[in-house]
């Protein structure tokens, strides 16, 4: 109770470190169609369903999920990693007309820097109904206001058109292409870089 209290007062007072400073109900967001929310491990059935999709992991840095041991495996080594460590957030993406969990968002912070990367992916069924822009607006503001980042940033490979238009989307600009940024899938890609620096249009609630 201590450490919650004292989390809210440097909240108000721009000292959040990390994430586990944060009282658990801060993590949870709410926009009009989505719930933001920490993943579990009974989340893994439905994160398999669309990370095992090869349409889904086309452009990810990761390798689709072969068998549900690659979705325990994800959870533990990275997403509840990112728990332990307190740098980031990995959000559970629910649908709150299905209540099924169709994705995730997150934030992968460099934290000496106040910088944040924003990653996502979402289950095939749901595509082209811009819920992926509404949990990544949440997530922004959530970075900025919660975590007090000063950039936020996002990438993708250049070929992946919806992705570079969920970034646009969000507030962020296109910066420049990074050719070989990343070597994944056996060969180097050229990235789009998109970043936001700017605060003013991302209302915490709202
Ligand atoms: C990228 C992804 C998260 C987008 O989610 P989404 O909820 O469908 O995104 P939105 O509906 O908010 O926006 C998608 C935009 O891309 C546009 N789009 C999609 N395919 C397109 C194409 N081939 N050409 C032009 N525009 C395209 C849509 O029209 C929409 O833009 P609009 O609102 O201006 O019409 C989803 O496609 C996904 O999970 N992809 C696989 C994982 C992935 O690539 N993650 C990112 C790695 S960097």
């Amino acid at each position: 109770m201590a450490r919650q209290s004292r989390a809210i007062k440097n909240l108000l007072l721009d000292k959040i470190e990390s994430m586990l400073d944060l009282p658990e109900q801060f993590l949870t967001l709410q926009t009009p169609r989505l719930i933001l929310r920490k993943l579990t491990i009974a989340d893994a059935e439905d994160i398999f369903a669309y990370a095992s999709d090869p349409q889904v992991t086309a452009y990810t840095l990761w390798e689709a999920h072969r068998s549900i041991d690659d979705t325990y495996d994800y959870l533990n080594n990275i997403v509840f990693e990112l728990y332990r460590s307190g740098q980031g957030m990995d959000w559970g993406i629910i649908s709150k007309k299905s209540n099924k969990l169709i994705g995730t968002c997150g934030l992968y912070t460099k934290p000496v820097h106040r910088r944040a990367e924003l990653g996502y992916a979402l289950s095939r069924d749901y595509w082209g109904q811009g819920l992926m822009t509404e949990a990544a607006k949440a997530a922004i503001a959530f970075g900025f206001h919660v975590m007090h980042l000063q950039r936020i940033q996002g990438y993708c490979a250049v070929e992946n058109i919806s992705s570079a238009r969920v970034l646009e989307k969000s507030g962020l600009e296109f910066e420049g292409i990074l050719r070989n940024y990343v070597f994944t899938k056996e060969s180097a890609w050229d990235v789009k870089m998109y970043a936001i620096i700017s605060k003013s249009n991302f209302p915490l609630i709202g």
